[in-house]
């Protein structure tokens, strides 16, 4: 092997060997083995003298450049472990371990995911349904009529033509029994919109839980015999429940049901406004014009839904007097409740 190919040789082996070295010490065993005083290197520069003068610039050259580049991978390779190293030492194990903040869920998910649990376990399935609706689902399907108020501008959001912000979960019962035949049970939760003015009770966004029931041969007593088991489970067996009637355009009967005030129990307060009694839901049996719409035939099947505004459940459960608070987010208030 010549001199050049020994240099060669050399080169490729250095930066094979340097660039893998895996302690300051191995580095300098390598610097030793090739730039000490017996290294190989060193060797074939001491040899140079013998050659001719021509072949003494040409390779001593060569030489002299390998022996700049060993010695700038040494110099790398060294700074690479020795900042590897002071990592290493930096890192303290008896340091505390640094604290983790864990998230929860917000009070409403919280009493929503209570009050699908209760439903759930009374068999009901739960769907969700689109927060942009038509206003055919939100309100022709549901029997309101053209002129009714609250397809007023006033009370809805309106997006383009005929796409709105769902006022009210009722829709998923016209998606619902769109696409299933009897028997249908069903639970759908979510969010809801209205153009209101925001104070301590009303927001314009807001939560309900829609429940509705088809089959042959559902009755009103039915529906008592849902609402009451879901307001003992929530609320606390016992609680005094009223039903008041009402009007809604997709049932037939309807009505509004209450609760005993469960702040001052019926005494009154400024809670159930002195009323004693607090509103919880609307509900009722559903319209024959409905199943119409959605081609059930009514002499065969009937049915109840109810409408559960979740916003108000969480705040009589948590006793927070003001609706705005579960909006604004301040974690001070969000916390409180997990
Ligand atoms: N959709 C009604 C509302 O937002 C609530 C409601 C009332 C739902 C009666 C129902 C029902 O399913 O039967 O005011």
């Amino acid at each position: 092997m010549d001199i050049a190919d020994q240099l060669r040789q050399l080169d490729a082996d250095a930066d094979r060997l340097i660039s893998v070295a895996g302690s300051l010490d191995a580095v300098e065993q390598l610097r030793v083995k090739y730039l000490g005083k017996k290294g190989a290197l060193t060797a074939i520069l001491r040899s140079l003298k013998d050659l001719t003068a021509d072949h003494k610039r040409d390779i001593g050259a060569q030489a002299n450049q390998l022996k700049e580049r060993i010695e700038a991978l040494i110099g790398r390779r060294r700074d690479d472990l020795s900042l590897a190293g002071r990592q290493a030492d930096a890192v303290d194990f008896t340091l505390p371990g640094r604290p983790c903040h864990y998230g929860h869920r917000h009070l409403i998910t919280l009493v929503m995911d209570q009050i699908i649990d209760i439903f759930q376990r009374m068999g009901f399935e739960v769907v969700s349904g689109p927060d942009i609706e038509t206003d055919y689902y939100n309100f022709g399907a549901l029997n309101f009529p053209p002129d009714h108020p609250a397809r007023d501008e006033q009370d809805t959001f309106y997006v383009e033509g005929e796409r709105l912000l769902r006022t009210h979960t009722s829709p998923v019962q016209i998606r619902e029994f769109e696409r299933r035949t009897p028997p249908v049970k069903i639970i759908a939760p979510g969010r809801v919109f209205r153009h209101e003015a925001i104070n301590t009770r009303s927001h314009c966004v807001f939560h309900q839980i829609e429940g509705f029931y088809v089959d042959t041969d559902v009755t009103f007593a039915d529906l008592k015999g849902v609402l009451e088991a879901f307001v003992y489970e929530l609320f606390g067996p016992g609680v005094a429940m009223r039903y008041r009637p009402s009007f809604f355009p997709f049932t037939e009967p309807s009505a509004e049901v209450d609760i005993r005030c469960i702040l001052c129990g019926g005494a009154g307060c400024p809670l159930c406004k002195h009323e004693g009694w607090l509103e919880i839901l609307g509900c009722g049996m559903i319209d024959p014009t409905v199943f119409r719409n959605v081609n059930y035939d009514s002499e065969k099947v009937s049915g109840y839904a109810f409408g559960i505004g979740i916003d108000r459940m969480a705040m009589l459960r948590y006793r927070v007097n003001d609706i705005r608070l579960l909006y604004e987010n301040d974690i001070r208030f969000i916390r409180q409740f997990r």
